[in-house]
């Protein structure tokens, strides 16, 4: 019987960049993510497959998904060959944490009895390939969902969501590179450092009262919240036009804050909502203006990711 394994996607309520120089991040896992299914091969080499993306490697190509393949297999206990086929719902490059989300289910399925911390230390070996250096608040958050407050080298900490927080994403339209993004803002912080460190400490004290207001159920306030943060991000040079044109929308047809999540330059926005019918309202702003959307909510105390799993490969 062959194992199979889900991991979410996440959503950065506040504090995206800053986390990476050490400022802590609320985050937030949503139900879309990725999904893993293993089964052992009587001989190598192990292969991938990514059925909607047309992707089918082995750890010795050299394409980027090989690698992360690889550097994962290579991280693991595993030594069986095994096809791993992986399923995505989330867009890559839309700031929603879809390499994070596939390197974490793909590492559940390979070691199905691993704890978080294994299959998120797995995980990252997987994700450097891709982003660098990133901060680890992606893979943090696929393997664990619920909503916390990460930063780099602590322990996760959780956040007790006091009533629902009701969420829409939308997709910019533009794929975008989280280590270009990344990147870009290190070279940013060479030539204006004050400028950027300032930034970083504005978005330090946002993310505290916001992770406050979570706790109070105070909803308002994290959406004032979510608007000021927006507002540095777009000083940072991260937000686009039609990022800024969505936040617009989502804020006119009632959200209580609105700004990019993930790395920006594209990618996602999101938006808090009080109600279903202010969701159906940012959401139809959204479509007639050509952005596709999707409603989610953060239920309070969920803490674990749906782990499902047969019999280890
Ligand atoms: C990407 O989802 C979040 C960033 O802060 C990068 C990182 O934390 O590694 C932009």
């Amino acid at each position: 019987m062959a194992a199979t394994a889900h991991a979410c996607g996440k959503v950065i309520l506040l504090g995206e960049h800053a986390v990476v120089y050490g400022v802590p991040a609320l985050a937030v896992g949503i139900d879309r993510g990725a999904r893993a299914r293993a089964s052992a091969l009587d001989e190598g080499p192990s292969r991938l497959v990514i059925g909607g993306w047309n992707v089918s490697v082995r750890p010795d190509d050299s394409h980027d998904l090989a690698r992360a393949f690889r550097a994962l297999l290579d991280a693991s206990s595993s030594t069986r060959p095994l096809t791993v086929d992986v399923e995505a719902d989330l867009p890559p490059g839309g700031g929603l944490g879809c390499s994070a989300a596939i390197g974490v289910a793909i590492a559940r399925v390979i070691e199905p009895h691993a704890s978080a911390e294994a299959v998120q230390a797995l995980a990252m070996a997987w994700e450097r390939v891709f982003h660098g250096n990133p901060s680890g608040v992606d893979a943090a958050v696929a393997a664990r969902g619920g909503c916390v407050l990460y930063r780099k080298g602590e322990a996760l900490d959780t956040v007790r969501v006091r009533g629902p927080l009701q969420l829409c994403i939308g997709n910019s339209g533009l794929a975008s590179s989280t280590k270009a993004m990344v990147d870009g803002l290190a070279r940013l912080r060479e030539r204006k450092h004050d400028l950027v460190e300032r930034s970083f400490e504005a978005i330090r004290t946002l993310v505290s009262n916001a992770r406050l207001a979570v706790e109070a159920g105070d909803r308002s306030t994290l959406g004032r919240l979510m608007d000021l943060n927006q507002m540095l991000l777009g000083g940072l040079f991260l937000s686009t036009p039609e990022i800024e044109h969505m936040c617009g929308l989502a804020r006119e047809a009632g959200a209580l804050g609105a700004k990019l999540t993930g790395a920006g330059g594209g990618g996602c926005t999101v938006a808090l909502v009080p109600s279903r019918s202010t969701a159906d309202a940012v959401l139809s702003a959204w479509r007639r203006e050509g952005f596709d959307g999707f409603a989610t909510n953060v239920a309070a105390d969920v803490m674990a990711v749906p782990h499902e799993s047969g019999a280890a490969p």
